[in-house]
């Protein structure tokens, strides 16, 4: 049995040599913040129907349920601080700007989220990919175009100033593609990174669950960080159990105690 202090003391070490790294962030980073993660016990699609909620039919069915959830979501987030798993991100990111070995070949860390809550924003983060959108924007369900940001309450229903369509949550709902523009940033970013560290998601819902894998394919270390085993423990180099916002600080940091 390997002691799980060398193996954050590896993980770290790759972390500090890192000239490009990914990392991949799902609901477990915000979960110390106080936002519900979706699949836990008391998770939110334990309270409610993903085809209600969380699907294009469910927003024809009834917009106004839909306008109301997402209503209440912004409440909970508007609320939310980062915790010290965010910030510690947010200090790598800094700390990768000012120590990359040569500005010319060290392309930027790339922070990319299935979270929809603003919080790696709020925390300082600056490359950050939003893969499944934002809860702080609403686009066009007729003709696209987007609106950011939206009132903490959006009036119940929204219309497009352009052309009178009805608005819906900027987000990626279930059977719908992500947009191309982020996607190709992400798989961009996998296909060059040297090291991918993986923090709080289920790694289920692809394409992002997908994007680890294709980094330790080409035989990228995986990093992961959750409460438990996902898919990603089976191929992982490094696994380290706990809660995100107690192992960040400590993994991320130059000066490990
Ligand atoms: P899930 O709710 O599926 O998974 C949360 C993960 O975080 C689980 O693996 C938990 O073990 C872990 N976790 C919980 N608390 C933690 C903590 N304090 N520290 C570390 N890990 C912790 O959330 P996601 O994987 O983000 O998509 O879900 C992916 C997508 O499915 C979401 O973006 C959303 C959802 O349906 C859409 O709405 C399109």
């Amino acid at each position: 049995m390997r002691d799980p202090r060398d193996l954050e003391r590896q993980a770290r070490r790759l972390l500090m040599e890192a000239r490009s790294p990914v990392i991949l962030t799902g609901a477990g980073i915000s979960a110390e913040s106080g936002i519900r993660t979706f699949r836990d016990s008391g998770g939110l699609w334990e309270q409610h129907a993903i085809d209600d909620v969380a699907t294009l039919q469910g927003f024809r069915r009834d917009p106004e349920l839909v306008w109301r959830f997402y209503n209440a979501r912004r409440r909970s987030a508007s609320t939310a601080s980062p915790n010290t798993a965010h910030r510690a991100l947010a200090h790598y990111e800094q700390r990768l700007r000012r120590y990359g070995p040569s500005s010319a070949d060290h392309g930027p860390l790339i922070l990319l989220t299935q979270n929809i809550d603003g919080l790696h924003q709020k925390a300082g983060s600056r490359h950050v990919v939003e893969l499944h959108g934002t809860l702080w924007g609403a686009r066009c369900s007729e003709c696209g175009i987007r609106t950011t940001p939206v009132p903490l309450e959006v009036p119940i229903l929204p219309s497009c100033e352009e052309c009178d369509g009805l608005l819906r949550p900027d987000v990626v709902w279930f059977g719908e593609p992500l947009d191309p523009e982020r996607i190709d940033r992400a798989l961009e970013a996998t296909d060059a990174c040297d090291v991918f560290l993986v923090v709080g998601t289920s790694a289920i819902v692809q394409p992002a669950a997908g994007l680890p894998y294709q980094a330790a394919r080409r035989g990228v270390p995986v990093i992961e960080v959750n409460l438990e085993e996902t898919p990603v423990t089976r191929y992982a180099a490094y696994s380290l159990f706990g809660k995100a916002g107690e192992i960040l600080p400590e993994l991320l940091s130059e000066q490990p105690s």
